[in-house]
Order: C-alpha cells, then sequence, then structure tokens
C-alpha cells in the first residue's frame, strides 16, 4: 500500500497537466505547511521568522517545468529577484535552485547563460548558490556544470544523492576541487541499476559519504530529518574534531522543527529550505512521496 501511494504521488508530481490544475487554484490542501507561499514577500516573511528563531535559510523558487527559452530566462529572472530581495530585506539566506528550470532540458550553454547571470548577482551581494540535484538522467550533466562553474566562482554548490551507487566515486572525484556539497539521501524514483533499492543501503551509504567528505575537509552541508544520520555526523565531527564553521544541518520547511529548534539550541548551524512561488505541486507530491502518513494532514485540510 505504502509502495503504491509512494508511486501515485511521484507520478503525480511529474504530471504537467496536474501541476496546471494545482496552479490554477493556489495553495490548497495543507501545502501551505511545505510551502513558504506564492510571492517572494511571503517567503522574505518566512526567512524573517526563521532567522529571529536563529536558523539560517536557503530559499527555492518552485518552477519545474520549463519547455521554452522564454520559460527559462523568466525563471532565471525569478533567481534574480529573490537574490535582490533577500540583499534588500537584509536576511540571512541563501538561493537554492534546479537547472532544468533554468533551461537544462533546452540546451547546456543556455543553462550556463542563466547560471552565469545568477552567479554574478550572488557574487555582488557576498551570497551563496546551491544547485539542487534532480533525478539521474540529469546527474552527469550536473556534475559537468559544477566543475566547469567551479573554475570561475567559489559561491556555487552542489546536492549529492546517497542512494546512487556512484556517489562515493563522485565524492572522491568532487575532493579535488574542493566540494561544497548538500548531501542526502535522494528523492526520486530511480532504477535498481543506479540505485540501491534497501533503504538500510541507502542509510550507510549516507553514512559513508558524510564522514569522507568531513574528512576530506570539505564543507558539508548534512540535510537530513534522520536522527540517526544526524547522531552519526555528531559523533564523526566530535571524534575528528571538526569545526562548526565546517558543516551545517539542513531541513525542510515545516518539518521536524522540534528536531531544527534542538540543534539550534545545541550551538549546531541549521538552515531551513524553504520553497515559494506558483509552481508548488511536484514538490508537495516528492514530501508526500516521502512520508506517506502526511497524507492524513491533507485529508484533514481537505475537509476544513
Ligand atoms: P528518511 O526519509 O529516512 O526520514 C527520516 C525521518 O524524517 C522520518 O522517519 C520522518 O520522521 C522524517 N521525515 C522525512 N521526510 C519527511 C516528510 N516529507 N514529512 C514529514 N517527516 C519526514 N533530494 C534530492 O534528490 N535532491 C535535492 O537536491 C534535495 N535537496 C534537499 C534539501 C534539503 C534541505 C533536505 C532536507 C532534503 C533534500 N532532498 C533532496 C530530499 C532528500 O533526498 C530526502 O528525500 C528527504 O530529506 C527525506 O530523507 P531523510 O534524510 O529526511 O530521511
Amino acid at each position: 500500500m505504502e509502495v503504491l501511494m509512494r508511486n501515485m504521488f511521484q507520478s503525480l508530481g511529474k504530471s504537467p497537466s496536474a501541476n496546471k490544475l494545482a496552479k490554477k487554484y493556489g495553495l490548497r490542501f495543507g501545502a501551505g505547511r511545505f510551502i513558504a507561499g506564492e510571492t517572494i514577500r511571503t517567503a522574505i516573511d518566512a526567512v524573517r521568522r526563521l532567522n529571529a528563531d536563529g536558523k539560517v535559510v536557503t530559499l527555492d523558487h518552485l518552477g519545474e517545468f520549463v519547455f521554452t527559452k522564454e520559460e527559462a530566462i523568466e525563471s532565471a529572472d525569478m533567481c534574480l529577484r529573490t537574490l535582490d530581495a533577500i540583499a534588500e530585506a537584509g536576511v540571512t539566506s541563501n538561493l537554492s535552485l534546479k537547472m532544468t528550470s533554468l533551461g537544462l532540458d533546452i540546451s547546456k550553454d543556455l543553462c550556463m547563460e542563466n547560471m552565469r547571470k545568477i552567479l554574478d548577482r550572488a557574487k555582488k551581494y557576498g551570497n551563496f548558490v546551491r544547485i539542487d540535484m534532480e533525478d539521474y538522467a540529469h546527474c552527469q550533466i550536473s556534475l559537468d556544470i559544477y566543475r566547469e562553474l567551479r573554475q570561475e566562482y567559489d559561491n556555487v554548490g552542489l546536492v549529492i544523492q546517497a542512494y546512487l551507487y556512484r556517489t562515493e566515486q563522485d565524492i572522491a572525484d568532487l575532493n579535488e576541487i574542493n566540494a561544497n556539497l548538500r548531501l542526502v539521501k535522494g528523492a526520486y524514483k530511480e532504477s535498481p541499476e543506479v540505485a540501491f533499492p534497501e533503504k538500510k543501503d541507502v542509510d550507510e551509504n549516507y553514512k559513508k559519504i558524510i564522514k569522507q567528505h568531513l574528512l576530506n575537509g570539505n564543507y558539508t552541508a548534512v540535510a537530513s530529518h534522520d536522527e540517526a544520520m544526524i547522531e552519526f555526523t555528531k559523533s564523526v565531527v566530535k571524534e575528528h574534531g571538526i569545526p562548526k564553521e565546517q558543516f551545517e544541518f539542513q531541513m525542510l520547511y515545516g518539518i521536524c522543527e522540534e528536531l531544527q529548534a534542538k540543534l539550534v539550541k545545541e550551538g549546531y548551524k541549521v538552515r531551513v529550505y524553504v520553497p515559494y512561488g506558483i509552481d508548488w505541486f511536484g514538490y508537495f507530491m516528492r514530501r508526500l512521496a516521502e512520508r506517506p502518513a502526511n497524507v492524513w494532514f491533507v485529508l484533514k485540510n481537505l475537509f476544513k
């Protein structure tokens, strides 16, 4: 049953017609618990509240289906406006983005052009940009683009997913360029040919790469709500004397808020990933797929 629901939410999230319908009707069904709102203003308000609680933020302007050059440029423009809004408001947040929304599926050149515009703007403000990792089909090209950009910019980081078999080698290769990485378990539906099908193997690999990247001396963002992974990270940094400036914990907006608060209280850096924008449906479906128990939360909101 759980697997069926997971597959259903993952497929729905990828459906352009479901996304279009959701966009038309606005944030509904309790999606507001996971998405900060549809406008920059509501997103900045959320950043202010989180900053006041001692957390830093990464803002993500949601936008998943981009088919034309114009849409890609519009999406890049939203990233620029987000960086401007962060600077104007004087809040503490960097930017996360998806390269498919910047035209990666249209052409690599278009995506690179948009990335450079965004990274230049971020650099002007002394800010940082994190490239989210998408499905396996975009993995190699994302790594290639990241390597190219890394030669020109030091304010750019990437995400690496523990569920992929290739990841251990990628972490070793990325050490050559001292990559600033966000490490995650992985959120997409992948074939057993490329990704560990069993959760316990993903968890083992996750621990392995957290340790590997930290001990290589690179900046490591451990993005997980799994207390076992967080405790593991704490024990590695303690055992090896890794300074607090070399790592941070990251969690998603609206998820495990008590755990976030506990880590802040313990003196750890906690960054909350705050998504916003009218293209919220795909992101919302991925969160439901991760945890079908959230469906009860959605049902309760349906009948409110
Ligand atoms: P796991 O799935 O094992 O969950 C551990 C516990 O966390 C659960 O038992 C539950 O208590 C809680 N939990 C997890 N998900 C929840 C949810 N949706 N609702 C409520 N509780 C939940 N992936 C990707 O492929 N590319 C990317 O770029 C990113 N970026 C990213 C940024 C940040 C800041 C985070 C935290 C995560 C991502 N991810 C991601 C998603 C990631 O790959 C993964 O799917 C989720 O974080 C869930 O895995 P956990 O590590 O939390 O553990």
